[in-house]
């Protein structure tokens, strides 16, 4: 069995970030997205890995991504020459895939309870086509499944009017039919080849077509809000050990430090309180100030004086001396956030285009 694994796409509801950052790099409890769609399919035995790029995110993500061996796999990579839809991602890869069946999976989709259970699935009912469905409030923004007496009997792509609030999530399990699937059908009428179209030809045409329910948790990081849950959900499964927080970096003796909490190596903290679940990555320190619960910090960022939460901010931060709680917020790489000194006490911004601001 092989996996392919998505990595183009530019991430346009996630803007600013994504002007400077692959979607699937941005880091989910300090680690890259896409790694976690690595290590769910590694986990259900699969070793030969094709992720597909564009021309744009290319070097970036074989940067990020190397050739696999630091999890024991193989990554080869395939270039998808245009945005023409997942199912022409799929059709890109063919020469790949060959005649194996094989995991599709949406490298911005985070799932928590691996997908081991949906591959013995696909294979226990000897299935063309297996999909992971999620009951959702919003089933408009997705895929979405119509089922009768336990089968799928449809599947739509963005349906004004959903029939059901199952989401098809992005993990799809296929045997080489879906090839078949893609050669037949036309680009819809935002000229793509659907992956619901290429389904639902399946489902039309008496193809063994099966389903499973999502029975941990499933996000589809499209915008910053589903990032900070992803966030969230990720960092609450650090299993909390009986010794207390995993402490790889300096503690000193003046800061508290509860629940699920991971200080990284080289990370300092000082006079300060940590409330997990959060992560402080490598490097950073954490100065007289309050680090609440699903916040991940990354590496060499400086937080001082300041109180924060639910949060994730990337790289090389420096927030200081900011006198009301930083909440819901998603900061880029290298932004600078502090308290002016000089009256009068103003606001002034210098942000990059699509950045957006709340103040209290
Ligand atoms: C894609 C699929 C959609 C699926 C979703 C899951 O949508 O087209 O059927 O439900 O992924 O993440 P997109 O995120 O590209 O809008």
């Amino acid at each position: 069995m092989k996996a392919l694994i998505t990595a183009g796409g530019r991430g346009t509801r996630l803007r600013p970030i994504t002007h400077t950052e692959n979607k699937h790099l941005i880091p989910i409890a300090n680690k890259p997205m896409i790694h976690y769609a690595i290590e769910a399919v590694i986990s259900a035995g699969i070793c030969e890995i094709g992720v597909v790029v564009n021309p744009e995110t290319e070097k970036e993500i074989k940067t990020a991504l190397g050739d696999g061996r630091r999890w024991g796999a193989h990554i080869s990579y395939i270039l998808q020459e245009k945005p023409a839809g997942l199912a022409h991602a799929v059709q890109s890869a063919q020469d790949f895939i060959k005649k194996d069946p094989f995991v599709f999976y949406l490298g911005d989709n985070v799932i928590v309870g691996g997908i081991q259970q949906f591959v013995k699935a696909f294979h226990d009912s000897r299935s063309n086509g297996h999909f992971v469905l999620s009951r959702v409030k919003d089933p408009q923004r997705f895929g979405v499944a119509e089922l009768k007496d336990g089968r799928i009997i449809g599947i739509k792509e963005k349906p004004r009017k959903p029939k059901t609030p199952f989401a098809v999530t992005g993990i799809y399990i296929y045997d080489e039919h879906i090839f078949e699937a893609i050669r037949v059908i036309k680009p819809s009428r935002r000229g793509e080849l659907e992956i619901s179209d290429a389904n639902q030809y399946l489902i039309e045409h008496g193809f063994t077509v099966t389903y499973s329910e999502v029975t941990g948790w499933w996000k589809d990081t499209g915008q910053p809000e589903d990032l900070l849950e992803a966030n969230r959900f990720v960092l609450d499964q650090i299993v909390e050990s009986p010794s207390g927080p995993t402490v790889l970096g300096m503690v000193d003796a003046k800061s508290d430090l509860r629940g699920k909490v991971i200080i990284e190596k080289g990370a300092k903290i000082i006079h300060s309180q940590i409330r997990g679940p959060a992560i402080i990555g490598k490097g950073t320190i954490i100065d007289h100030s309050y680090i609440g619960p699903y916040t991940a910090v990354s590496e060499d960022c400086v937080i001082r004086n300041s109180e924060l939460e639910y949060s994730i901010i990337l790289e090389r931060c420096r927030i200081t001396d900011i006198d009301v709680r930083i909440e819901k917020s998603l900061l880029g790489r290298e932004v600078v956030l502090y308290q002016g000194k000089i009256r009068p006490r103003t606001q002034k911004f210098i942000t990059g285009d699509q950045s957006q601001i709340e103040l209290s």
